[in-house]
């Protein structure tokens, strides 16, 4: 896509742009295309050139410099991906050529009746073919013209889809231009999949789970939802991308034939990745016969796992463009491809009985205990229903067949009770009045899919709150593990959070399979999280709606974490995806006395609570911050401490309040020293603390 010269040429713009103090209007032009090729390296190649905040600053540059003088704003340019308002409705639209299905092969013999009948056809004793994987995400069909991309659709059923052009301009891998033209094409119509990679859907899954939502079933759901979102800026939060694998229409300049890249479907794949969208121009293969071709099919099948987003198998297609016409098509299906499926990751099974899970809010969960199966390599023998609600809906039954699927490193997910098979002897799930852990009253809070214990000492919710606490996501404790943190609790080591840091390891040591190599991992483990960044205590504190995201949010927001035992709801409601239930939420929480004893105990215990950002790397390091000395500096004179302060963004405030962030004290400080300690949440530095903030010259 871009040669070598082109990418040093922009690099070197790049380098420029961001060292001049301003960039001029007449610079927009070059501003776009050093986007376009920095948004290309990231999202087609992967192998990006510049930092993030560097991307960001640039791109910041562009909306301001396109806000002071409208007119000179272009469709194409990478700040019209940015959506204003909700969509009210997608219009629908009619395919230039309808969207057919494929049809499935699952072994090596449907492969080769495949080719068989290909060959009858075509009369041919071989056929080369292409292959590459089948992205298992939501079908999409995209038009440029004109170099433009113009107009986007869902699948539908296949004739019309449902225009969602705005939608899609949220998704970075699908460019805005591409120059079609250099190749004779005014139009083309090409077809794709959108995806959500399996870590943006763990992620995005977390956060419903957080919000008490049931998660989705797979990538696949999340991705086709995600694409008829009325908000386009919530698309642009969950993180698709796109493939694109099929030219179906093309409109030349003045009627010249099609480029000679496009008579075979490898050289398409070529052209398109070549214009700078993402085909699977890497993961295809030429195949030189059907041999070829499962060779390929099953080598790739191993690989599966190991992608960062789900295929459900390979298609594979006739190379050779000229031969589609000849083979033709049914209704459903071309006769030049089909798809290869892999083993399926759903299987039926029996639902035993259900039992019902306390979790750390306080949450029941309705657990189904299923006829072990094996799906995709595991063994599912416990699947979450999720909710009461979730239940009626797809009205499951104890004794019911259930269909199960387990996409990827996904959880197990019941997709419906196989209702045609029962037999009357199927029992409806009653769910329990009283909590199975400390038999307190459930309660369902209105508007509540779930019913919940309140009894916060319940102690089926503190072994949760204790496991989320030292969880990968969280504080990250390697080698405590759930099964340790059960033990220890129904041993009576450990009753709460801070027991973390105060286990009994001379009674530890005791137990069985419990060595001084084991017992020193744990305590080293331990110990090491003590030091872990703000904004993963903020998440493993498990505040109700609070999730990975909206943690990092809050912890970016203050110095210190106690300081939101001062904030008020306001103060929540302008922090980033803070809206007003979970400003409620983290406000009931630091507003506890005892969580603020908890973590003043955690604290005294040696777990950092204060956010310790790079500080010094950069002018402005203390944008935002406030300032106040007291007693007698020794290695600077007042006026040149407070100089640097406002130098660096930095301001000096005339006394102590909740309002100051840190207080440097010199020699013989009196009762402002005093004051600050009483507020608790202000930062205390030495002199050279202090100078270690201020970024070096
Ligand atoms: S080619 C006319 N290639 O699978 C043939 N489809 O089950 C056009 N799919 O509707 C389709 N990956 O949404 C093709 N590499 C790939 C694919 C692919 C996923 C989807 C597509 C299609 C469905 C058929």
């Amino acid at each position: 896509m871009y040669q070598p010269s082109e990418t040093l040429r922009l690099q070197e713009a790049t380098r420029q742009l961001l060292s001049q103090p301003v960039i001029t209007p007449q610079q927009i032009p070059l501003l776009r295309d050093v986007l376009r090729f920095h948004e290309y390296r990231y999202y087609i190649l992967n192998d990006p050139l510049l930092a993030d905040p560097e991307f960001d600053a640039l791109f910041s540059t562009l909306v301001k410099l396109e806000k002071e003088d409208p007119s000179c704003i272009t469709a194409d340019s990478p700040t019209q991906r940015v959506a204003k308002g909700l969509t009210a409705s997608f219009p629908t639209v009619t395919h230039m050529v309808p969207m057919l299905s494929l049809d499935n092969s699952y072994n090596a013999e449907d492969l080769r009746d495949f080719d068989r009948k290909a060959r009858e056809l075509s009369g041919l004793d071989t056929i080369e073919y292409c292959v590459e994987p089948k992205f298992d995400g939501a079908g999409i069909s995209i038009i440029f013209e004109d170099d433009r991309f113009i107009r986007g659709a869902t699948r539908g059923d296949g004739i019309e889809g449902e225009d969602i052009t705005i939608n899609l301009k949220q998704i970075r891998s699908i460019p805005l231009t591409a120059k079609f033209s250099a190749y004779g094409i005014k139009q083309v119509e090409i077809r794709g999949e959108v995806m959500m990679t399996k870590e943006s859907f763990r992620r995005y899954n977390n956060q419903l789970v957080a919000q008490n939502l049931p998660p989705l079933a797979n990538p696949r759901n999340a991705a086709a939802g995600a694409l008829r979102l009325k908000d386009p800026n919530e698309v642009a939060k969950r993180s698709l991308e796109a493939f694109l694998y099929h030219v179906s229409d093309v409109i030349t300049v003045n009627g010249q034939h099609s480029p000679a890249v496009l008579h075979t479907h490898a050289g398409t794949l070529d052209l398109l990745w070549e214009l700078g969208l993402r085909s699977p121009y890497k993961e295809k293969k030429r195949c030189a016969n059907i041999d070829e071709v499962i060779r390929y099919c099953q080598e790739y099948e191993q690989k599966r796992d190991d992608l960062p987003y789900e295929i459900d198998g390979m298609v594979v297609k006739v190379n050779d463009i000229a031969l589609h016409d000849k083979l033709g098509m049914t209704t459903h299906h071309p006769r030049w491809a089909i798809a290869y499926k892999f083993k399926a990751r759903q299987a039926t099974s029996r639902l035993r009985n259900v039992e019902f899970q306390v979790g750390r809010t306080g949450s029941v969960t309705p657990v189904a205990k299923i006829e072990p199966v094996a799906i995709g390599g595991v063994t599912v023998a416990s699947v979450s229903l999720h909710n009461e609600d979730f239940i009626r809906e797809r009205d499951i039954r104890i004794g019911d067949q259930v269909l199960v699927e387990r996409a990827g490193d996904v959880i197990p997910y019941i997709v419906k009770a196989l209702t045609d098979v029962r037999t009357g002897t199927e029992q409806p799930i009653a769910f329990p009045k009283n909590c199975p852990a400390c038999q307190d009253e459930l309660v369902r809070p209105q508007e509540e899919a779930v019913w919940r214990c309140i009894n916060l000492n319940c102690p089926a919710q503190v072994v949760e709150r204790i496991i989320h606490f030292t969880s990968k996501d969280a504080m990250d404790i390697r080698g405590l593990g759930e099964a340790n943190i059960r033990k220890f609790v129904e041993l009576g080591f450990l009753h709460d959070i801070p027991g973390i840091y105060q286990l009994p390891y001379e009674k530890i040591r005791q137990l069985e399979g419990f060595g001084e190599r084991s017992i020193q991992n744990l305590h080293d483990a331990i110990e090491k999280s003590k030091t872990q960044p703000l904004h993963r205590l903020m998440n493993a504190m498990g505040i109700r709606y609070v999730g990975e995201t909206t943690a990092k949010a809050l912890a970016n927001h203050v110095e210190y974490l106690l300081e939101y035992a001062s904030k008020e709801k306001e103060d929540l409601l302008t922090i980033e995806d803070v809206g007003v239930k979970v400003a409620e939420s983290i406000y009931q929480f630091f507003h506890n006395p005892d969580t603020i004893q908890m973590l003043q105990h955690l604290e005294s215990l040696g777990v950092n609570l204060r956010n310790i950002r790079q500080q010094a790397t950069s002018e402005g390091s203390l944008n935002g911050l406030t300032f106040l000395f007291t007693g007698t500096l020794s290695l600077l004179k007042r006026s040149e401490a407070e100089g640097l302060v406002e130098q660096n963004g930095g301001k000096i405030l005339g006394g102590v309040s909740t309002k100051l962030n840190y207080l440097i004290v010199g020699e013989d400080a009196g009762s402002k020293l005093e004051k600050a300690r009483k507020i608790g949440t202000i930062r205390i530095l030495s002199e050279q603390e202090f100078l270690d903030l201020i970024p070096k010259k």
